[in-house]
């Protein structure tokens, strides 16, 4: 029987891309549970460091540490800031670094931090405990604005209908609960075919908009570009569309995959820059269907990963 917290998603696939080798250094961007932390540190002689903006994670971190003499640190913070993190702590460099994005199942799981539409809790939504709440958002924000952030992050096309119903109810009535939020979306959206709860989109939404996930996942692919070595790797493991498309698009671009900006020009005056990483598989690759029936949070999972050239980071982040 799995005890850990969390279940880690496609974990052979993320050794495969890694390739650890003994006296490396890896980058586990987003620890949670220490699952990809734990597979590298037990599949070669390496050091790791843990990097989570969840101070539970960082808690569970410093339990781990201990077992790996040194070679495992977890440090507190968003891997948007990871060049700085690592900074502060001397690294300069890395072979490798793995993305494995959105919640885990610690914090889902947990009914006070206010992730589920599932279980009744306070309108929360934060990864860490700074910064305005789902609820500040819900009772704050105009609603246009709340539509535009339900349509955008949530891909819902009733998103008008839902912020007006938001708007109506929080007139009399501040919205504060899970189960309030998660039965007003359910009174306008009807169920799908598929049968996922209508609340699902409209809650993604309002977790990627309190921890501006769009925002990191781009500052934080920027700063893997910054930090690995030549030949070092980097695989990422998203959830839902919106992630993956800004990781391929990110990758597309950076492997020079994507049209060149001015390709009617000479190649000498096109000032193409030369590309940084070169991708290990054209296509994201999916988890087995033996994965996703021990675990239905694998279904969705899509992992991209690419190879750092020589070139020199040249672009603006
Ligand atoms: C899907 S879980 C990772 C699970 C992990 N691979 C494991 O095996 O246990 C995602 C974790 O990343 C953290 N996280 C998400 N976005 C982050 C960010 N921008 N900066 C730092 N940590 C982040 C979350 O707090 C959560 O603990």
């Amino acid at each position: 029987m799995n005890t850990a917290p969390h279940t880690p998603v496609m974990v052979n696939e993320v050794l495969d891309a890694l390739s650890p080798r003994d006296g490396a250094i890896y980058v586990d961007a987003t620890f949670g549970a220490g699952g990809y932390s734990v597979a590298l540190l037990e599949a070669a002689d390496c050091t790791v460091w843990g990097i989570d903006r969840d101070p539970v994670a960082i808690s569970f971190g410093n339990q781990l540490e201990k077992k790996y003499h040194g070679r495992l640190t977890v440090l507190n913070g968003p891997f948007g800031d990871m060049v700085r993190l690592l900074g502060d702590v001397g690294v300069e460099k890395i072979d490798g670094i793995a993305f494995d994005l959105g919640v885990s199942s610690m914090q889902l799981d947990e009914r006070a931090r206010g992730f589920s539409f599932r279980a009744d809790g306070p309108l929360d939504m934060r990864m860490n405990d700074t910064g305005a709440t789902a609820a500040d958002a819900v009772n704050e924000l105009a609603e246009e604005e709340l539509a535009d952030i339900i349509y955008r992050y949530g891909e819902e096309r009733r998103s008008r209908r839902i912020a007006k119903a938001i708007v109506e109810l929080r007139k009399n009535t501040p919205i504060t609960r899970t189960g309030q939020l998660a039965r007003l979306v359910r009174g306008v959206v009807a169920k799908s075919k598929d049968g996922i709860d209508p609340a699902t989109r409209t809650f993604q939404a309002l977790r990627i908009y309190v921890n501006d996930e769009l925002g990191e996942l781009h500052r934080g692919l920027n700063a893997a570009e910054t930090l690995l070595a030549p030949g070092g790797r980097l695989s990422v493991v998203s959830f839902h569309s919106l992630e993956d498309r800004q990781v391929k698009e990110f990758l597309r671009q950076r492997s020079g995959v994507a049209p060149k900006p001015s390709r009617h020009l000479p190649p000498e005056q096109a000032d193409v820059p030369a590309a940084t990483f070169k991708l290990l598989s054209r296509r994201a690759v999916k988890t087995t269907e033996a994965e996703a029936d021990l675990n239905p949070r694998a279904r969705s999972a899509r992992m991209r990963a690419a190879e750092r050239t020589s070139a020199p980071t040249s672009r603006a982040a």
